[in-house]
């Protein structure tokens, strides 16, 4: 159970989901999930940040029971109105009757539209307006689209505490502690990559403008909805996180690759092979049929260099392929260098499909795009010769 005091009377409250098997029905969940609370206590006013998914309720209220003894919570803070965090509203309201319900207009519809509560049981905030609980002041920043309309983020001034939304979070239950000083977080970063890559990426402007907004503002904890709460490590997390709303890429290549027999498959070691020779010391090479999109994508987000290749199937793109391009489509990446190939065995348009499907991308293509028939000769291996070393020269600088 991972229940504590992160600093001064602001206690972790959230629950771990172990069981789910994707999250948002799409991502596979090998560390499972947190889904994170917090309950802040002032010398006269309790506020409690954000629920849980309604499936960890029962796990939530004991949380908030044992830190509080049975006394009252006078607010709810509700940052995010995706399910995920505010499943629980009903239970807490039920538990809590007399409790506020903290959000912005936007919020407020939602509150209305989800789950039937207006009037009374909502206070509206705007941004920059604070909510005095006695020694502890909670301001309120609007940030929009981190990562739906209502998204707000809540500050305590006094402590430099920033309940930051799905901004900074990732994948990955807390294995007992909840604060990065109390382990090893190696394993999380990763999984930061998979999360914002999947969930957050299209909304890469508004996560810079949102860490723009606090420039110059002291922050000792960011108290994310996922994952760990962040104290010794916040310049790194801030930084992977700039980075990847910049879309900033890191030396390396992904190949990402289907193949129904395999002769597509010789291309993609091929290719792999010669950007090893040519120096690039991170290829990732994947079979989009065995690998989930999820943890490609993450690569993707990660590395500056993309070659996609697939067999012809039907007269256009082999499904899995599709799915990736569809999946890249969708988040608006750019700033990559990206290369492609394909097969055939009378027609072969693999290729070109894939190119047609990254037109509208920002992205720059790189090499000779070239269809293989039916298996791997002299010429094709020349070309993913070419084709890699195009690459190397460029995600090399
Ligand atoms: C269901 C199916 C549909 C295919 N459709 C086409 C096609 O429309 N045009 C074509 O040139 N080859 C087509 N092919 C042939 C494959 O694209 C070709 O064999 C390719 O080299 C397969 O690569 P692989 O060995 O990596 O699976 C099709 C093959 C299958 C099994
Ligand atoms: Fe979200
Ligand atoms: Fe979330």
């Amino acid at each position: 159970m991972n229940i504590d005091e992160i600093c001064n009377g602001i206690y972790y409250v959230g629950v771990n989901d172990r069981t789910t098997h994707r999250f948002e029905g799409m991502w596979p969940l090998p560390m499972g999930v947190s889904y994170n609370s917090y309950l802040v206590k002032g010398a006269e006013k309790v506020a409690l940040i954000d629920t849980v998914h309604v499936s960890q309720s029962a796990r939530f209220l004991a949380h908030i029971a044992e830190i509080t003894g049975g006394a009252g919570i006078d607010y709810l803070v509700v940052n995010h109105m995706e399910p995920d965090h505010s499943g629980s509203i009903h239970a807490i309201k039920a538990m809590y009757p007399g409790l506020k319900i903290v959000g912005n207009s936007k919020t407020a519809a939602m509150l209305k539209d989800y789950y039937g509560l207006q009037g009374d049981d909502v206070m509206t905030v705007a941004d920059g307006d604070t909510i005095d609980l006695g020694g502890k002041s909670l301001k309120f920043y609007m940030t929009p689209m981190v990562h739906w309309p209502e998204t707000m983020m809540t500050y305590v001034e006094e402590d430099g505490v920033l309940f930051s939304g799905d901004a900074f979070g990732c994948f990955g239950a807390l294995n007992g502690g909840v604060v990065d000083t109390q382990f090893d977080t190696t394993a999380y970063y990763p999984e930061m990559y998979r999360y914002y890559s999947n969930i957050v990426a299209k909304y890469g402007m508004f996560v810079q403008k949102a860490i723009a907004r606090f420039d110059g503002v002291c922050i000792n904890y960011v108290c994310s909805t996922h994952g760990p709460v962040w104290h010794d490590e916040i310049a790194r997390v801030v930084d992977a996180y700039s980075r990847m709303a910049r879309f900033e890429g890191e030396p390396g290549v992904v190949v990402a690759y289907a193949s129904m027999y395999g002769n597509t498959e010789e291309l993609a070691e091929r290719v792999a092979m010669e950007l090893s020779r040519n120096g690039v010391r991170n290829v990732k090479v994947y079979n989009l049929s065995t690998t989930h999109v999820s943890f490609v994508l993450a690569d993707i987000m990660r590395y500056n260099g993309l070659i996609i290749g697939g067999p012809t199937y039907n007269n256009g793109l082999f499904p899995e392929v599709e799915r990736l391009l569809s999946a890249l489509k969708g988040r608006e990446f750019k700033n990559r260098y990206v290369g492609c190939f394909g097969s055939g065995s009378w027609a072969p348009v693999s290729s070109k499909c894939i190119k047609g499907c990254l037109e509208g991308l920002k992205v720059e293509m790189v090499g000779d795009a070239f269809d293989m028939k039916c298996s791997m000769h002299d010429t094709d291996a020349e070309r993913c010769h070419a084709l890699a070393t195009a690459m190397a020269a460029k995600v090399n600088g």
